[in-house]
């Protein structure tokens, strides 16, 4: 038995757990991403149609925290909610059981984990499917290490996470940016403008590689190739030499000069610091150094709100049914993933361990420069 008190909203009926059911608790944490509630339904229809009990943990450990509630999940509740973005549980980045900001600014924290742990054990619960990045799944690792079973379900739009080759919602972001790729190099044209599109991608600069490639950008600036000013004034200076008066640069929020660092927005206490603004900078730059007039557009969350793509729609489906799967087979403390066109499962400390970037000197980057991209290098 647990030593937490019953919570008083939560169905008596929940008490009694007949020998031999199963039950999963599903929550999303982090940063919201499209796809989320392809995962959350793909869940319950697997358990539902294997007889597992699903309880829904709203904004991740928040439901047991007192902010937020926990809820059965049966197919009813997961009706048409395929191509919703956003989550119909509810997220935060600021939630972590372990050290529990005490107040809002962060400066106190305390160990929460204890009564996370106790109400997990109330409900019966034999298994927890966390899905979130890299800090959800650090957090999932310290409940295994206090003997909980946490299925893992990677999810950023970054697509930096090790135990996969691709996370869901990193599609319909790259859709996204690239759209408005496409756009602005309409106005670029028209204007003889450089146009600086700013994107998503703290550590990693997939999306803003894909994007480039996709749209057909000039210059691509990721945090993996740190950037050279003058590279890019003679990169776009030559375009205009050879009479191309317009530039098109995507820059990802941690790309960074050569021997400089990120630029940060904002930072707060026990959070992490905020990127954002590069852009700007290179803008800033550019109308320094050259003739050109430029423009810059932030596309920020835009490209994690709104339907995923039919890509991530069917990757969020897969995995989800694969974590119900692992579970029914006995994995414990695993992240789902796919590779090639396999679904996988791989231990959550050896995928948490791993820090996907692009590789510099890899095929998309050679293929890339190939065609006449410049990284500002
Ligand atoms: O990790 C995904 C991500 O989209 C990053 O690229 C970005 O820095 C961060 O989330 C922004 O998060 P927030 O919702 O806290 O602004």
């Amino acid at each position: 038995m647990s030593n937490v008190p019953w919570p008083s909203d939560w169905p008596t009926e929940w008490q009694k757990k007949p020998a031999g059911e199963k039950r999963v608790a599903i929550m999303t944490g982090g940063g919201d991403c499209p796809g989320l509630n392809a995962v959350i339904r793909a869940v319950v229809k697997t358990a539902a149609q294997n007889g597992v009990r699903v309880f829904g943990i709203e904004r991740a450990f928040g439901g047991l925290l007192g902010n937020g509630k926990v809820r059965e999940l049966t197919n009813d509740d997961v009706k048409d909610i395929l191509n919703r973005g956003g989550t119909i549980l509810g997220t935060t980045n600021r939630g972590n059981p372990f050290r529990f900001e005490t107040d809002k600014g962060g400066r106190g924290t305390i160990d929460r984990s204890p009564e996370v742990m106790g109400k997990l054990k109330a409900l019966g619960i034999d298994a927890v499917i966390s899905v979130g990045g890299d800090g959800s799944q650090r957090i999932s690792l310290e409940l295994v290490a206090r003997g909980i079973n946490v299925i893992g379900v990677p999810k950023t739009i970054d697509n930096d996470l090790g135990g996969t080759e691709v996370t869901f919602g990193f599609n319909t972001a790259v859709e996204i940016a690239t759209e408005a790729l496409d756009r602005l190099h309409s106005t670029a044209e028209s204007h003889d403008r450089v146009m600086i599109l700013e994107v998503m991608g703290r550590d990693a600069g997939f999306i803003a590689l894909h994007t480039a490639i996709a749209g057909a950008a000039d210059i691509c600036l990721i945090p993996e190739i740190p950037y050279d000013m003058a590279a890019i004034i003679d990169r776009i200076t030559h375009r205009v030499r050879r009479g191309t008066f317009f530039s098109l640069v995507v820059v990802a929020e941690g790309a960074k000069a050569k021997g400089g660092d990120v630029t940060i927005l904002e930072t707060r206490k026990g959070a992490m610091p905020r990127y954002g603004g590069v852009g700007h900078v290179v803008a800033h730059e550019i109308i320094q150094r050259t003739d050109r007039e430029v423009r810059v557009t932030v596309l920020g969350h835009i490209q994690r709100g709104g339907t995923p793509s039919s890509y991530d729609r069917l990757l969020a489906t897969r995995m989800g049914a694969h974590a119900v799967d692992a579970f029914l087979r006995g994995e414990e403390s695993v992240l789902v993933g796919v590779e090639g066109d396999r679904m996988i499962t791989t231990p959550l400390d050896k995928a948490v361990a791993i820090e996907k970037r692009v590789d510099p000197k890899g095929e998309l980057v050679r293929m890339a420069r190939a065609i006449g991209m410049g990284f500002g290098d």
